[in-house]
């Protein structure tokens, strides 16, 4: 029997992420390649016709999964009845600037966009939100709509975890599908803390640790964390433009395992309103490793937390902290 249709909202999608994530939807990486999908795309006025180009080449495509487009740069057409919504629209990081920089702008787009997706989305959306200060972007994005449950509001850190996986198959010489079980704690930032103690690789004698069989704790605990910290920073100086392809592959990975489910005995980092976990304080969007069974995501409990790991886990949450404060300012906001 034929599925049904799932509407997903794109929000930004004339831009460079958009552009590279609008036909990995409409080709199944996201929701499988069984499933039919409507497009919402959005941007905001001055990227109309860019919009109704790309819209042009979708069509241009002949893609047999995709049932139709909306193209508009009126946010309440756009999330009309949409079941997953992909926030990627946003000010962007320039070369030189922090995800700081770029907050006042964003926060009040996330703020208008929340009132928007809350009043004219589908039951029980699943939103995502890419576009930077990613975390602290749907922190607002929740407060702002608080009909929709906040365990159905993310952010992207699969693009940092999908790199740990990278550079550690690297610095194996495997492929990158045997590493699995690395984590992204914290902010979609430098201060993010990229572990690998609980990472394995897959070898013709079974699961092995990838501590164990790399042996050199100077290269994990230094070089490791700083490539993946900087990795946003070292693609946006080699482009001269943020990451995209992999920026909307990683969307595609994070959305497609909380639907589907992740694969037996893996974990993925996404990044989710605290619940107090491993002591991160509750109330900001902390990325944690997961596991996502019948579309709802929970976070992997009991892992053996080392006094260098708590350390940088603190890091990157006293950054988050000092960031929700920042964007509540920014909003005139009181904390509640
Ligand atoms: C990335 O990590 O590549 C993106 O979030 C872009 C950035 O600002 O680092």
């Amino acid at each position: 029997m034929a599925k049904n249709l799932v509407r997903v909202l794109l929000t930004g999608a004339a831009g460079q992420v958009g552009y590279a994530l609008a036909p990995m939807i409409a080709r199944g990486l996201m929701l499988g390649p069984d499933q039919p999908v409507i497009l919402h795309m959005h941007d905001i006025e001055p990227a109309a016709e860019a919009l109704n180009g790309v819209k042009m080449e979708l069509i241009d495509s002949a893609l047999p999964l995709l049932k139709g487009v909306v193209a508009t740069t009126d946010i309440v057409e756009a999330c009309k009845g949409v079941n997953i919504a992909t926030m990627v629209g946003g000010f962007p990081r320039k070369e030189g600037m922090e995800r700081k920089d770029v907050m006042a702008k964003n926060v009040s787009i996330y703020k208008a966009q929340a009132s928007a997706l809350e009043q004219h989305a589908a039951e029980n959306c699943k939103v995502l939100v890419v576009a930077n200060p990613a975390n602290t972007n749907a922190l607002i994005f929740k407060e702002f709509a608080p009909s929709i449950p906040a365990k159905n509001v993310t952010c992207l850190t699969r693009l940092d975890h999908n790199r740990a996986l990278g550079q550690v198959a690297e610095r194996l010489g495997v492929h990158v599908s045997n590493v699995k079980n690395v984590i992204i704690w914290g902010n979609h930032s430098s201060t993010q803390y990229p572990d690998a103690n609980h990472a394995t690789v897959t070898t013709s004698e079974g699961e092995k640790l990838v501590r164990e069989l790399i042996a050199d704790d100077n290269w994990f605990n230094t070089e490791f964390i700083a490539t993946v910290q900087q990795r946003g920073a070292a693609i946006i100086k080699a482009r001269k433009q943020s990451s995209a392809l992999s920026a909307a592959s990683a969307a595609c990975d994070h959305i497609r395992d909380w639907v589907l489910g992740t694969p037996k005995e893996t974990w993925v980092s996404m990044g989710v309103y605290s619940d107090g976990s491993y002591g991160i304080q509750p109330g900001i969007m902390y990325s944690f490793p997961v596991t996502c069974q019948n579309g709802e995501w929970s976070i992997v409990q009991g892992l053996k937390i080392d006094d260098f790991s708590r350390e940088k886990m603190k890091a990157t949450e006293k950054e988050l902290i000092e960031e929700k404060e920042l964007a509540y300012s920014c909003l005139n906001l009181s904390q509640t």
